[in-house]
């Protein structure tokens, strides 16, 4: 499949440019500024987008252009930092001004192939210190606002095109009209539809595994499910799916996610583990340490699995993983945030395992996954799940994880959750969830004074997890909700709502 590479110079936005393409229908991936447009091969690249970023052109860690950019021939859109590194370089001016230009502007005038078909007021969002001065040889500038005489240039010849502002965010209103623009002076093939990535991915994968098997590890969450489908489809038999239920998933989740994906044809094998990860969290609340005997215990069943299935069936050498191309990105380092807790999912497994990891949905994003999710035809309650985390609601319930308090949390979980999809706003929230505390407050039932349990509520809109914000929710919806948790479960006496974003807090309390 051919592909726009954007090249990353640390700007916040980078990762949105490749999500934009890819809603033109274009496969884009992210590489870094070190290497060499000829490793690059395999994505068949028809295009180049230069990030913006935080760096000045004449710091003196300032990232340069790849190796072999300019030779490809190739177009490029240069944007921000971009902008100002392909000038400086093709032998622009580029100057440092004394103010950083940061907001929305309106351009005063502007043309040019890139903004063919555009018309009205352009509202442009800008974030910029250094600005190009004088333009290199060949380019026209196609773009002025008031305080940026030169915010886009062109050269049509060769088909490079730079602004200063970013297209690809909401705020540039008429952005992807640009990203359009572009991809049209390319030859690219937009083929990036949830049919095709699937259609792909088996052909892969069924040339990689020939005639052997693989495992998967199923958790409940759309990745996972996915997966599991399309390997499914792909491989039949071949592919052994192991769904663990560690006790910890929602209300009727794990018999959800079992019966969906039985009825859908694969080969399934669910381990109830219930138990064992009660005892081995009996005593235990430090965070932390509630994540390391999850994962650990996790492996082990995992691992005894294996062995079992391998014994009766033969060698399984293949590994597969729902990892996301957030995840890659993220333990990638580069821009990525650093480790903030230790999250656990198979990614935790041992080296020693000695499988061969196959990781289809590497390259994707979660809406993504949930297209294709629809195209192979998952349940939607499957599909439109929000993100739950592996360790589960141990996690979710400060202090010790007993199956009593496991018990409260479940039932205020659900009616949260009910409450939400009752009001139409469980779609509208990236991730909703409750919290069970360790605090006890003072209150009154009729006439009798209570002394009982704290939960929290939170939900949260995001992109991809990495920060979020908390939901604004109508007052009488958490009114409602509030009133059915004290009502229908007893040993609850005050809710709360949780209005931090993400950073300072995380999504989880733990
Ligand atoms: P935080 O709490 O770090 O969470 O803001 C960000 C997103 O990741 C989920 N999360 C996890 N997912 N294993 C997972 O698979 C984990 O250990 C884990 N911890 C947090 C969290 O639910 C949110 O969607």
């Amino acid at each position: 499949m051919s592909s726009i590479i954007v090249i990353d110079y640390g700007s916040q936005y980078t990762r949105l440019i490749t999500r934009r393409l890819r809603e033109l229908k274009v496969y884009s991936v992210i590489s870094s500024p070190e290497t060499d447009i000829a490793e690059l091969k395999e994505y068949d690249p028809k295009g180049f987008i230069l990030s913006g970023g935080p760096q000045s052109v004449y710091s003196d860690s300032a990232p340069d252009l790849p190796k072999g950019l300019l030779e490809s021939g190739l177009p490029i859109l240069a944007i921000c930092y971009g902008m100002q590194l392909l000038a400086k370089e093709l032998g622009g001016v580029v100057s440092a001004s004394q103010h950083r230009e940061y907001g929305k502007t309106e351009l005063i005038s502007y043309g040019g192939d890139l903004f063919e078909g555009v018309d009205g007021e352009f509202v442009a969002w800008m974030s910029h210190g250094d600005a190009v001065k004088r333009p290199p040889s060949g380019f026209f500038t196609t773009a002025t606002t008031t305080n940026t005489p030169i915010a886009a240039l062109e050269d049509p010849r060769r088909k490079i095109y730079a602004l200063q502002f970013h297209p690809e965010v909401r705020h540039t209103p008429k952005g992807l009209h640009l990203l359009e623009n572009f991809l049209n002076q390319t030859d690219i093939v937009r083929d990036w539809t949830p049919e095709n990535i699937v259609r792909t991915i088996t052909e892969d994968v069924r040339a990689l595994v020939q005639e052997g098997r693989v495992l998967l590890a199923i958790s409940g969450g759309v990745d996972s499910s996915t997966l599991g489908l399309l390997l499914s489809r792909a491989l039949d038999k071949q592919l052994f799916a192991v769904f663990v239920d560690h006790g910890l998933l929602r209300l009727g989740e794990a018999r959800e996610v079992e019966e969906a994906l039985l009825a859908l044809g694969v080969n399934l094998t669910v381990i109830d583990a219930r138990e064992r990860f009660l005892e081995s969290l009996k005593g235990v609340s430090d965070p932390e340490q509630k994540r390391k005997i999850i994962g650990r215990e996790f492996i082990e069943i995992f691992y005894q699995e294996a062995d079992r299935l391998q014994k009766e069936h033969g060698e399984i050498e293949f590994l597969a993983q729902g990892t996301l191309y957030p995840d890659v990105i993220e333990s990638a380092g580069g821009h990525g945030a650093a480790s903030i807790k230790s999250h656990h999912n198979v990614g935790g497994l041992p080296e020693d395992l000695h499988f061969t990891l196959i990781e289809p949905f590497r390259n994707l994003f979660k809406d993504e996954v949930r297209n294709i999710a629809t195209s192979l035809g998952l349940p939607d309650s499957l599909r439109d799940r929000h993100p739950f985390p592996g360790p589960g609601l141990a996690i979710r319930c400060i202090g010790e994880v007993t199956p009593e308090r496991l018990a409260i949390l479940r039932r205020v979980d659900d009616i949260f959750i009910s409450c939400l999809r009752e009001f139409g706003l469980y779609d509208k929230t990236w991730q909703a969830l409750a919290v069970l505390t360790p605090v006890r407050s003072v209150g009154v039932m009729g006439d009798d004074r209570s002394y009982s349990n704290l939960v929290a509520l939170r939900a949260v809109s995001s992109i991809d997890g990495m920060t979020a914000d908390w939901s604004r929710f109508p007052a009488d919806f958490l009114a409602t909700v509030s009133n059915r948790i004290v009502n229908s479960v007893p040993e609850v006496n005050r809710v709360v709502y949780d209005i931090t974003s993400k950073p300072p807090a995380t999504i989880e309390w733990e």
